[in-house]
């Protein structure tokens, strides 16, 4: 069993504390609010004074803060008690310029900082499921893989390059956060059409397109056949939009006049998919 630090008793760390708790391990919190650490203290957690007192000895460090700011804030408060090689597994969801910084700054110092941010809810974190990204220097990250994969679902290994795993999830977020825009928009044309929310939810039960397969058509169009021509696919954009009327559309008009500068540009005969390709 190991001493861990856990800084950042918000939502999700609170959950990663009590999962290492349910392991058995010894664990200290801080939290900038120390109120919120009482649950965990009731569980079984040691509450530190300090950044520096919850570190003091630990084996491993984690850190669930909002973002770089706290981060940079509360790495440099626990810099006096860090042992010498215990690592800072960071997974806050962070700037991946920040991360870049951070990680050769705290280098040069031989600090062992390494961002690990996660595809992860409270709950996941309490049960120790879902995705846990990490990048960085490969001897440190593979002999991290055990012992992280006992707080998380899967450890994906983004390689060397310590802001990987930064970029990574801020494009799965965005991700996140467009597939929730877009079903506002199907949930805007389905109001002005008369089909329901939980209509269309069910329906996409049996159609449903995915990032990944929508990312592999668009990649490969310039070598595939046109399946639906950009102009065909135009023609649909306008049936949604005039279909939703005075209904809010988030995505549908920005889409539809990306689709208009494509055509304008002569590309009506390509597939749809091939006017999204990354330049
Ligand atoms: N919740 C999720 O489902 C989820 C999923 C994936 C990733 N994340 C990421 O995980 C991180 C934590 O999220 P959360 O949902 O647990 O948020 P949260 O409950 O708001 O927790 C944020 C934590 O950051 C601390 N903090 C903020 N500013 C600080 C500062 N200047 N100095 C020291 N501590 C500071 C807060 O302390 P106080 O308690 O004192 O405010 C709190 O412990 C974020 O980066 C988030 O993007 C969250």
């Amino acid at each position: 069993m190991s001493t861990i630090a856990v800084l950042g008793t918000g939502l999700l760390g609170a959950g990663f504390a009590q999962r290492m708790l349910g392991l058995g391990h010894t664990v200290r919190v801080w939290n900038r609010t120390a109120e919120r650490c009482a649950p965990l203290v009731n569980d079984g957690a040691t509450l530190a004074p300090t950044p520096a007192d919850a570190v003091r000895g630990a084996d491993y460090v984690h850190l669930i803060l909002s973002a770089d700011r706290a981060v940079d804030s509360v790495i440099e408060q626990l810099r006096p008690g860090l042992p010498a090689g215990t690592p800072i597994l960071d997974h806050s969801t962070n700037l991946p310029a920040g991360v870049a910084e951070r990680f050769s700054r705290l280098r040069e110092d031989a600090v062992r900082y390494l961002h690990a941010p996660v595809f992860m809810g409270p709950r996941n974190s309490r049960e120790g499921t879902g995705l846990m990204l990490i990048a960085g220097p490969q001897a440190e990250t593979e002999a991290l893989t055990a012992y992280l994969s006992t707080l998380t679902g899967t450890v994906q290994n983004l390689g060397e390059r310590p802001d990987k795993a930064a970029a990574v999830k801020i494009i799965g977020n965005s991700v996140l956060l467009m597939l929730t825009a877009t079903m506002s928009d199907a949930f805007a044309v389905g109001n002005a059409t008369g089909v329901t929310p939980e209509e269309i939810v069910e329906f996409f039960k049996t159609f449903s397109p995915t990032p990944g397969g929508m990312g592999r058509r668009v990649l490969s169009s310039e070598s595939a056949p046109v399946g639906f021509e950009a102009t065909m696919a135009r023609k649909d954009a306008g049936l949604m939009i005039d279909s939703a009327g005075a209904e809010n559309l988030l995505l549908l008009p920005a889409i539809a006049a990306a689709m208009d500068a494509g055509i304008a540009a002569g590309r009506g005969k390509e597939d749809f998919t091939a006017l999204f390709r990354p330049a």
